[in-house]
């Protein structure tokens, strides 16, 4: 397709109709993981101007930063530890309205204050997440959870384990 997206700025349910289909579009016959990875987020940070969106893999039993958009961060996080670490263990997407009451929270930037983190599953096996971060207070419901995870259902299969 043409690098160029439509953004559109509507509903956050319309924005992800919008986008969804063009991040497919974007990955379909491209094999090469980290090019997807760093497309997929790129797109995100366009339609929905987050703070930090970015990919963690799970790499002998660690999760290490992968593509991402926006500052610098964290680059290892440990099972159990933080949001990231969290949804790893849980094996389920975590919606956290303001990071600050979250015990543990791993403060990569005093400006992020709300949190969505989805795990990618493959073989019912966590092998990375899905991490976004905003500079407001509860930016993060169920209308992201269920689009952000046919996100990483669409991409977990080009993960390499
Ligand atoms: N806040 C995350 C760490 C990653 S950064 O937000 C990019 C956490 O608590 O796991």
């Amino acid at each position: 397709m043409s690098e160029d997206l439509k953004i559109i700025k509507g509903s956050k349910t319309e924005n992800y109709l919008s986008i969804i289909p063009q991040i497919k579009a974007l990955v379909e016959g491209e094999p090469d993981l980290i090019a997807n990875l760093a497309n997929v987020v790129a797109a995100l940070r366009e339609q929905f101007g987050w703070f930090w969106i970015g990919f963690y893999l799970v790499k002998n039993d660690e999760l290490v930063l992968a593509p991402f958009q926006g500052p610098v961060a964290c680059t290892r996080i440990k099972k159990g530890r933080g949001v990231c670490g969290t949804s790893w263990q849980q094996a389920q997407t975590i919606i956290v309205s303001d990071v600050g009451a979250f015990p543990g929270h791993i403060a990569c930037s005093s400006l992020s204050k709300s949190e969505i983190v989805v795990p990618i599953i493959r073989d019912d096996e966590v092998i990375g997440v899905l991490d976004v971060d905003s500079s407001e207070l509860n930016s993060f419901d169920g209308t992201d959870k269920k689009f952000l995870n046919e996100i990483t259902d669409l991409i977990q299969f080009r993960v390499l384990k």
